[in-house]
């Protein structure tokens, strides 16, 4: 057996880990041949490859980032290097030539959808779910997720000690797109006071209200912002439109946007850190360490088997696999009565909503 292995969309804490279990499964279980194709789907395009074996991933369980590369925009079904076209052909005949049988395809919600297109053209595909957003459906998790969160949590950790030192109102944005598993998760871990969701629009005068509330009491506020939040009956803050990405919006900007909504209803200054790109970076957590593996292995098990067009998930504390057409495009946001909300609305944090 020959099987490819590839890392499609943004890069996250947890890829290497997953190569590296894939790699090691197949090895050790099948002896099959194992390759990397390089920069995502590009690769198969770009003839980017280069073989994995078990000296390829020695060392990389906890390395950020992905050894393989990836690119966020390349979608050989509708492809930008040749202005949108299908060149769905020319990476299957990559495919042929390289002598893949299969084709590991680790990634997001994107990358599914295009990994479902390239089993329908008769490639064997088993994907792996991958985002820090975690906000792919028919998993309880995705790896790289607890890793972010952590990093919220202690970012916030380290806004509160200004907040508490000058009686501020200080705001993080974080990143998850239009789900709120980041900033509900990482708001929560690190005590915020305010958490404001994409699934739950929030009124500029009742976050302030929480606010005033809190300066008469003396106490400084600290506000966990989603990317994707919006205002009642606003739209989302687009910080840039990249045309030919699969996904063009890239979201950025509201927590700014509320410091200057806020700033002249309240007697506190305001500040706002955008986390950004952090949020993506450096080592897995423990916890993605160890789930990346169990999913890199489970997905050498589908392979094994011969089970194909699958995507590996987590569904309470088992690994299993759902069918990469369930999941291909779709978003798993968070639910109004998720335990953790009524949680935070029940400790008293204001999500904004009144
Ligand atoms: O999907 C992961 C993610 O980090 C989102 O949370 C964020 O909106 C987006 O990717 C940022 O993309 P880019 O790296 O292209 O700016």
């Amino acid at each position: 057996m020959h099987i490819g292995i590839l890392t499609g969309g943004g890069d996250c804490p947890g890829l290497n880990a997953v190569i590296r279990a894939v790699t090691l499964s197949l090895i050790n279980e099948t002896g099959a041949r194992v390759t990397g194709i390089e920069r995502g789907f590009l690769g198969l395009l770009t003839d980017g490859h280069r073989p994995l074996d078990t000296a390829a991933v020695a060392g990389i369980l906890a390395e950020g980032g992905t050894i393989l590369g990836t690119h966020n925009k390349c979608d050989p079904f509708h492809y930008f290097g040749a202005g949108g076209a299908d060149v769905s052909a020319q990476a299957m005949d990559c495919v042929r030539r390289l002598g893949i049988d299969a084709l590991v395809v680790i990634g997001g919600d994107g990358t599914m959808a295009i990994a479902h297109k390239f089993q329908a053209l008769g490639l064997p595909v088993v994907g792996v779910p991958k985002t820090i957003d975690n906000d792919l459906v028919c998993t309880d998790r995705t790896f790289g997720f607890d890793s972010a969160v952590a990093i919220v949590a202690e970012a916030l950790d380290r806004l509160a000690t200004t907040a508490r030192s000058h009686g501020r109102v200080m705001i993080a944005e974080t990143m998850g797109r239009y789900a709120g598993w980041i900033a509900l998760e990482g708001g929560m871990a690190g005590g915020a006071d305010v958490i404001l969701l994409p699934e739950v629009p929030f009124s500029v005068e009742a976050v302030a209200a929480h606010c005033r509330a809190r300066e008469q009491r003396g106490q400084p506020t600290l506000v966990c912002i989603a990317e994707g939040a919006k205002p009642q009956g606003g739209a989302l803050t687009v910080q840039r439109t990249i045309a030919d990405s699969p996904d063009p919006l890239r979201l950025g900007g509201v927590g700014q946007w509320l410091q200057q909504q806020l700033e002249p209803l309240l007697a506190s200054e305001v500040r706002t850190t955008l986390l950004g790109h952090v949020q993506r970076g450096g080592a897995p957590t423990a916890f993605d360490r160890i789930l990346a593996t169990r999913f890199g292995y489970h997905a050498a098990q589908l392979v094994k088997g011969g089970q194909f067009g699958r995507m590996v998930a987590l569904q309470g504390d088992v690994c299993t696999s759902v069918p990469l057409d369930q999941v291909a495009g779709r978003c798993r946001n968070v639910p109004p009565d998720d335990l953790l909300v009524l949680a935070a609305r029940g400790i008293g944090v204001a999500l904004g909503d009144g």
